[in-house]
């Protein structure tokens, strides 16, 4: 299949999880992604909680299927002169290191911007240039920590918790890889490459930007009335942690189904949406409710919605979450069963739509991995194995240029 990013070359000089998320989506959509990594030991992650002793751990095969790996020392002369010509020959640099340690390899964007005029230097960094905090290395956690999402995430009388969620580091890739194909697109019009940049702190908070609406309205009016503080509890001056609350305009709660107390997810979300006031009130049998004065308004429910929610779960008493699903979904009800892990990797929707695909490694055997979640009309990405560490290395410098004995003796001296 021709893909759309078919003829676009990426040296992907990206770690861990961040950088390698944005250079597999973009290998998913046809680019050439050559995975730069040291020799002898590459990606930490290919090491990192390894479930088959001598198999690259599925930290790495689930985060960089689709590319080629290339191992190259660019701290030594030899592979220096390779980064090179292939930067000479790329369309895009995709780098997620600590602060300054491309520029201490010698690799500036001033000189790569020398080197090739067109080429495309994408990175990711903790926070953005010119914050007070921009030498920091950064992680997953510290990243929801500084990106406002652990101060609001969790419940009110616990600490600021973190999401499983890959806030930091897979949504930072995806808004890196926007940023990049934006660049291309840029450079088809003017001819000219740039520097793109994401840091972890400013995806985070992208995500987070209801809660930065939410400490407005709270600067205004004093309260939120969508919080499960309101209007019994207090506010302070700053955004409250609101647990399970919906955090748009309908209230929702986790609320627990048939088996709770044994099945740690025996739960489904329940949303009251407005003008779904009524339907809910039907399949829940209590039409009672529906021109109660104490519960026909939105504004008349919040007082009580917990003893709504409470209600809601006499009648999930009896019913499995999928039960409970299946009835609610007929009447038009936003919901769904709080899914497991397990549950997602065996679905069989999800095999059909290939948002979970099974993949061939050539050492570990068969592996599950998340499938694109973008889906196309016109074309689907095969999900391919990712690289044994070094497998493409010959074969990327015969491309560049390199003869048989010069790449000898490239190994000779440890730079591949
Ligand atoms: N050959 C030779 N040297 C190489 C190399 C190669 N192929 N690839 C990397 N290196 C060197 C770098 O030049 C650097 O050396 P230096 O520090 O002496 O200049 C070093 O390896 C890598 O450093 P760094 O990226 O800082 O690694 P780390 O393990 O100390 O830190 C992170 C890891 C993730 C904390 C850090 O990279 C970081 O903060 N990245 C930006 C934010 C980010 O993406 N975080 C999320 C990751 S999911």
């Amino acid at each position: 299949m021709n893909l759309p990013l078919t003829g676009i070359k990426i040296i992907d000089f990206t770690h861990v999880q961040a950088g390698p998320a944005c250079t597999q989506l973009l290998a998913w959509f046809g680019a050439d992604v050559i995975k730069v990594e040291r020799p002898g030991s590459g990606d930490v992650t290919r090491n990192q909680l390894r479930d088959i002793p001598d198999a690259d751990a599925l930290y790495f095969t689930m985060l960089n299927s689709n590319k080629r790996s290339l191992t190259l020392d660019t701290k030594k002369p030899e592979g220096k002169e390779v980064l090179e010509r292939l930067i000479g020959e790329s369309d895009v640099l995709v780098e997620n290191f600590g602060p300054g340690a491309l520029d201490r390899m010698g690799f500036s964007w001033e000189r790569i911007n020398e080197l090739n005029p067109k080429m495309i230097v994408a990175s990711v960094k903790g926070f953005s240039e010119g914050h007070h905090y921009s030498d920091l290395k950064v992680y997953e956690n510290v990243a929801q920590c500084a990106g406002g999402a652990a101060s609001t995430t969790g419940f009110w009388d616990g600490p600021p918790t973190v999401s499983a969620a890959a806030l930091g580091d897979s949504n930072t890739g995806m808004h890196l890889a926007i940023g990049i194909l934006t660049a291309l697109i840029g450079r088809d019009k003017t001819g000219k490459g740039q520097k793109v940049a994401v840091s972890m702190q400013d995806a985070v908070l992208n995500l987070c930007r209801v809660k930065m609406r939410d400490q407005q309205r709270l600067e205004r009016v004093g309260y939120l009335e969508e919080y499960p503080q309101y209007p019994h509890g207090t506010f302070t001056d700053v955004v409250p942690r609101g647990g399970n609350a919906g955090g748009g305009g309908q209230p929702g709660w986790v609320l627990k189904c048939k088996g709770w107390e044994t099945d740690p997810n025996a739960y489904i979300y329940f949303t009251i949406q407005g003008h779904a006031w009524e339907p809910i009130c039907r399949a829940i049998g209590h039409p009672e409710w529906i021109n109660d004065p104490d519960y026909s308004t939105a504004e008349a429910r919040q007082p009580h919605i917990f003893d709504i929610f409470a209600k809601i779960e006499e009648w999930l008493a009896d019913k499995t979450k999928y039960e409970a699903v299946d009835i609610l979904r007929k009447f038009d009800i936003p919901c769904s069963p709080v899914l497991s892990m397990k549950e997602l990797a065996y679905d069989e929707s999800m095999r059909k739509t290939e948002s979970i695909v099974e993949v061939d490694h050539p050492v570990r055997g068969k592996y599950l991995t998340v499938g694109s979640p973008i889906k196309f009309s016109d074309m689907k990405p095969e999900i391919t194995a990712s690289p044994l560490l070094g497998e493409h290395t010959d074969e990327v410098l015969a491309q560049l240029g390199y003869t048989a004995q010069q790449i000898a003796k490239m190994h000779e001296a440890n730079a591949v």
